[in-house]
Order: structure tokens, then sequence, then C-alpha cells
């Protein structure tokens, strides 16, 4: 795997210990937009959890099944009683040792770190249909319509779990601030007063922030633009079955091509956590608007 995209850690519990020098490495790889590789760790699904890692589980509407640890509720399954708790708790535990590893790796973002959605992705990438907005094999960085950051960071935390032993099969691409370079004069940073407006009429959680209205508009104009996906410089990664990795997905441009039964914990953290906050997307993108955006 290409050393300046990917960093290999040799960590192999969630709990750690972590070497000091093992600490430093990751923090100053995942800010400058690394994938960070855990080949040796892995999440163990219990043999009653086994027979749920199938597309089966997941409802007609939805491509992945989410927890939200703020209710404890599981969303986009269509399993019921007995297995659907069972999956819940299967999220949950994925979700409290993403948050044990990221406590003992990372100790300097734990006080300010958000545990957001579980989400358990069972379906098969390869050959999914899917409009280009929505289509993840295309490159992209993540923002999403309904939930605005305000400049906050999306870490997340991925396994690949597939029963069958298949990898999962990734693309990344150039760095953040090239990327924004390019698209960033094709996008707009919103109408004053949208954000309030949108927030009122129950369209997002929250309130945009201008950060939010470009971040958006760069996710769709980098996945819209074929020439782009065509062309665009890219990596490939692939992540075997058992192995656990993490990026800011916000900021690395990304494109999942194949692979199905991951699970995925998403982090939500302020810029002011981070040990180089001008590396933040949010930062990039002030340098580059010449004013503030959140
Ligand atoms: C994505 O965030 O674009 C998808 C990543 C994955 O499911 O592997
Ligand atoms: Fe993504």
């Amino acid at each position: 795997m290409d050393r300046d995209i990917v960093l290999e850690l040799t960590a192999s519990a969630w709990e750690g210990p972590f070497a000091p020098e093992e600490q430093a490495a990751a923090l100053s790889g995942l800010e400058a937009g690394r994938v960070l590789f855990l080949p040796r760790l892995g999440f163990q699904p219990a043999a009653v959890e086994r027979t749920l890692l199938a597309p089966g589980a997941l409802d007609d509407t939805r491509k992945n099944i989410s927890l939200d640890p703020a209710t404890g509720r599981l969303h986009g399954t269509a399993l019921a009683g007995v297995e659907r708790e069972r999956l819940a708790a299967m999220l949950d535990r994925f979700g409290r040792q993403a948050t044990a590893l990221l406590h003992g790796l990372l100790p300097r973002y734990a006080p300010l770190l958000e545990r957001a959605r579980t989400s358990f992705r069972p379906a098969e990438i390869a050959g999914r249909q899917a409009a280009p907005r929505q289509d993840d094999t295309r490159l992209h960085v993540d923002a999403f319509p309904t939930r605005p950051m305000r400049g906050r960071r999306i870490l997340r935390v991925f396994a690949n779990i597939a029963p069958d032993g298949a990898a999962r099969d990734w693309r990344v691409g150039e760095n953040f601030a090239d990327f924004a370079q390019a698209f960033l004069p094709r996008v707009r940073a919103g109408l004053p007063g949208q954000g309030w407006l949108m927030q009122r009429l129950g369209l997002t959680r929250g309130r945009r922030a201008p950060y939010d209205f470009l971040m958006l508009g760069l996710h769709d104009a980098g996945k819209l633009d074929e020439g782009y996906q065509a062309r665009a410089p890219r990596t490939a990664v692939s992540f075997p079955s058992g192995t656990v990795w993490l990026c800011y997905t916000d900021s690395v441009l990304h494109a999942a091509i194949a692979g199905h039964c991951a699970l995925e914990q998403t982090f939500h953290l302020p810029v002011t956590a981070m040990a180089r906050p001008e590396q933040a997307p949010l930062r990039v993108l002030e340098r580059l608007a010449g004013r503030q955006l959140a």
C-alpha cells in the first residue's frame, strides 16, 4: 500500500496499550490526511451475531443500518425481536471499542470527542445503483445535507467484518487543499438567512454555516464532475477482512469501490481539539475564501 496515504500501526487491542511514538505518529498522520490502518486489530462478532451479518438485515429502503447512541435506537433494519436487540448490542459494542481506541491512541482528543452514529454496512458496494450524489464509489469528502457540522471534524473508524473474507476496496484521492482550490470557485456559501430558514423548516438538524454550504457544494461538484471522476489522481487501498482503519473523511478524498459487511463509527471533534487546526477543512477553506466560515 502507498506509504504516503496509509500509515500502518501495530496496535492489536482496542484498549491499547499504545506506545507514545505510536500516539504521536497517529495524531500527525491523521491530521495530515492519512488513513491509519490497523491490520492486527479486528472486531470479533460473537457466534450468535454471525447469522446477522447478511444483507437480509437491511430494510428495503436503506444501504446502512445505524444506531443512534443518544437514543439507543436502530434505524434501517428489517430485523425484529431478539435479532434486532442482538444487532443493536453488537453495534454498541463496536462503538464502545472504537471510542476506547481513540481515547487511547489519540488522548489529546478524548475530552472533546463526541460519539455520533454507529453503522453496519452489510450490502455489497460493487454493482449497486445510486444517483451520482449518493454514489460513494465516486471520489468525495463527506458532507451531509441534514447534519451541519459548522466546522467540526468528521472522524470515522471502520472495521471490515466480511464473513467470507472479502476485502473492502477504496480509492484515496488528492489532498484536500488541492481539491478545494480546484472546486471552490464553482460552489456557493448559501444566501443570507438560508441556514436559519432551512433549520426552521426542519430540513437540517441545527443551522448550516457557510462552511456547510461549501462542503456540500464540494461534495456534489466533485461527484458530478465526470472528468474529475475519470482523471483525478487516486491510489487503490484494500482493507482485508478482519482489519480496522480510520481517517478524517471530511478531508480525505475517498471512494468505496467494493466490499460488504463493514462496521463504522462516526465521531465529531471541534477544530480547536486538533494539534494542527490549520489542517482542518474549515481553516483551509477560510484561507481560500479569505473570510470566516463558521
Ligand atoms: C464512504 O464513506 O464513502 C463509504 C465508506 C465505506 O463504506 O467503506
Ligand atoms: Fe464517504
